[in-house]
């Protein structure tokens, strides 16, 4: 079946509505870590429909909305052969009809790590999570372990409010020498990329969090933050102006 692109909500409704469906929601710059929770959800629904929506009010900063890579057309062919059914590609206008007069708040956990940094991120990402899943009504929603904090801070949203859909986690994807995919990376320099991938290595092999901060610092990157929760060493980092997170398990 040909990737179908539906644009507004009312489309949604009439392709979508009583399918058996998984869900991907992306803000586009699609990479091997997308595809794969795309042919995750195909494997394990019917359909399979990819929101692609660059969420402003999940940027603090004006200049990384700017900055965030918008590259539909290649997103279109990866996710046709992935095997997506449905894409849906809305406006602004459409997802916030309200100009954000409503938003989704959690009170604990989004308040530290990256919602420590990024004041706001993640009552953006509540609100855009929560406004998508209400429109596609998906069985299930596939999340990537990468963005951890923002995952389980989704899962605990949909059990608050009873919303009738699984959230399915799935395992970060990293490149061949150990750096997590992300839509970031295509913003460094060959420099930088060359450094990124120790950023991975030194939060899975330091034996501590102060550890880790020191190896990252003594290997010329910016920590922002890193801190173990949830049985996860969780870490931000700066390479010039691209910030990178990750996270590994650690031993309890
Ligand atoms: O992880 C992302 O790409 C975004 O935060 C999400 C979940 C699509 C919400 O805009």
């Amino acid at each position: 079946m040909k990737t179908q692109v539906l644009r507004t909500i009312s489309e949604v409704k009439s392709h979508l509505q009583g399918k058996s469906l998984g869900f991907v929601p992306t803000m586009g710059a699609l990479h091997e870590g997308h595809l794969q929770l795309v042919r995750q959800a195909k494997y394990e629904n019917k359909y399979v429909c990819v929101s692609i929506f660059v969420n402003p009010t999940q940027f603090n900063d004006p200049k990384d909305l700017e900055k965030y890579p918008r590259t539909f057309e290649k997103d279109l062919g990866l996710l046709q052969s992935a095997g997506c059914d449905y894409i849906f590609y809305p406006e602004y206008k459409d997802m916030y009809p309200d100009q954000y007069r409503f938003k989704v708040i959690e009170n604990e956990f989004s308040k530290i790590l990256c919602g420590a940094s990024r004041p706001g991120h993640f009552d953006g990402v509540l609100t855009v999570v929560m406004k998508l899943l209400n429109i596609v009504s998906p069985d299930k929603a596939y999340f990537g372990e990468k963005d951890y904090q923002q995952l389980l801070l989704i899962k605990d949203m949909t059990e608050a409010f009873f919303m009738n859909c699984q959230i399915v986690a799935c395992p970060t994807v990293r490149e061949t020498d150990g750096l997590a995919m992300s839509s970031r990376n295509v913003r460094l320099s060959a420099e930088q990329r060359v450094l990124a991938p120790e950023f991975y290595k030194i939060l899975s092999t330091s034996k501590s969090d102060d550890e880790a901060r020191k190896r990252l610092l003594t290997a010329g990157l910016k920590v922002d933050y890193v801190e173990t929760h949830w049985n996860r060493r969780l870490g931000a980092i700066f390479l010039g102006d691209v910030r990178l997170i990750d996270n590994v398990k650690v031993a309890t």
